[in-house]
């Protein structure tokens, strides 16, 4: 199978789990499991929320992680503060990259974004470099429109 076609048979699967519950929490926590165990390569796969000038850590999958990022910090930071998917093919090259499992060595994150205010983001992570490209966010942007679309306002 092809990324896309990956990404849309996950898209599929996450509709379906999602349906029917409208809690941000309970399906983030869904989101990540799905995640993680469908996509190859990944060590890490989660949300921090925006909460004031912070990101707080969400549900995840992975190794424990950093709990607060200060918005503009970091690979999570950068990504709330531009609003826009930011792919890292080689952390150890990225400035204020914020390490919090030392098998990752590339990283993706997708902004929350909902009703035009960012909310949070996906983040991501993998032991092998280069390990995201625009397939993938295409299908995580995918994705998050998928558990957006599923919570109460
Ligand atoms: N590496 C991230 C921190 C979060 S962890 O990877 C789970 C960053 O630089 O923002």
């Amino acid at each position: 199978m092809t990324k896309p076609e990956v990404y849309d048979q996950l898209a599929a699967q996450l509709s379906s789990l999602l349906a029917g519950e409208r809690d941000l929490v309970a399906n983030a926590a869904n989101f990540s499991s799905l995640v993680f165990h469908s996509l190859p390569d990944l060590n890490w796969a989660g949300f921090y929320f925006a909460k004031d000038i912070e990101l707080v850590l969400g549900p995840f999958q992975g190794q424990p992680a950093c709990v607060r990022i200060k918005i503009g910090q970091g690979v999570c930071g950068a990504g709330a503060a531009k609003c826009e998917t930011v792919i890292v093919p080689n952390v150890h090259e990225f400035p204020g990259h914020i390490a919090c499992d030392s098998a990752s060595n590339s990283e993706i994150v997708v902004p929350l974004m909902k009703e035009g205010r960012m909310i949070g983001v996906l983040d991501l992570d993998s032991p092998k470099l280069s390990r995201f490209d625009r397939d993938d966010a295409e299908g995580l942007e995918q994705l998050v429109r998928i558990l957006l679309s599923s919570v109460t306002s």
